[in-house]
């Protein structure tokens, strides 16, 4: 199993380096392919770098650590070679606006998951996941001790649940399921009650993120 990670900034970096020392074969895909070069040689044999286009056709499970637009861009353009693909999406509805400041880009209420979903052909296997953490915890919280970090995913994909939770596994922590793709919001932020920035930073270990799941959802 080849996963695809297309965008080696915060998150696709980190999680190329989690994964291959895991021990995932990964190939890897940039905006300036030189970048996804550079990290490929940095990780060893189980990396390689490609254009955007060869990196999802090698892979059977493609993550888009992109922005949200540039997901959209690139599914319309490669939506082909996404057909029985698992693919992977971290993104949260977030841009900048004139002033630099950080702002939503989609109305309340809807999900950057639900938007990416929607627009995938209808072989592909879509989940929610790798995002639910700042790139800073998900760089130091892989393979804690002595209790794992937990990782949520949203999906209605049982083939895209049964890969995701691989990957988590690999990439150091424990996978926990948030629910389907209706809730890919409570992992997005701004304002996922189960995304890190809506628990006060917490980083939760197995035990807290079920009790934290099984709490009422808020209205
Ligand atoms: N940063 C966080 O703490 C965090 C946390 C949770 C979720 N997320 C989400 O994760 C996603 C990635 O965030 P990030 O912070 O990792 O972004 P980032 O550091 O800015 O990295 C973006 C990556 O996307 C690549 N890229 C841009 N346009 C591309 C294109 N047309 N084709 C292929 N690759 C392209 C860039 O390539 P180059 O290297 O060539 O420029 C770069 O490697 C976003 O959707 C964000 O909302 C981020």
């Amino acid at each position: 199993m080849t996963t695809a990670i297309i965008g080696t900034g915060n998150i696709g970096g980190t999680l190329a380096r989690h994964l291959v020392r895991g021990g995932e074969p990964v190939v890897l895909a940039a905006k300036d392919e030189a970048h996804a070069a550079a990290l490929a040689q940095e990780l060893g044999d189980l990396a390689s770098g490609a254009s955007v286009e060869e990196a999802i056709a090698d892979a059977d499970a493609v993550v888009f650590a992109v922005w949200l637009d540039t997901t959209k861009e690139l599914i319309a353009t490669d939506a082909r070679l996404l057909e029985d693909k698992v693919v992977v999406d971290p993104s949260n509805p977030l841009g900048f606006d004139e002033n630099g400041q950080m702002i939503r880009t989609l109305p309340e209420g809807q999900s950057a998951g639900s938007v990416i979903a929607a627009l995938l052909p209808a072989g592909a296997h879509y989940v929610k996941a790798f995002g639910t953490l700042a790139a800073d915890a998900l760089a130091t919280a892989a393979n804690r001790e002595p209790e794992s970090a937990v990782l949520f995913y949203a999906t209605d994909d049982d083939t895209a649940a049964t890969t995701i939770e691989r990957l988590i596994h690999a990439a150091g922590f424990d996978p926990l399921k948030a629910g389907g793709v209706a809730d890919a919001g409570r992992i997005e932020m701004p304002g996922g009650d189960l995304h890190q920035a809506g628990m006060n930073g917490a980083v939760l270990d197995l035990d807290e993120a079920r009790a934290t799941l099984a709490a009422e959802v808020p209205a």
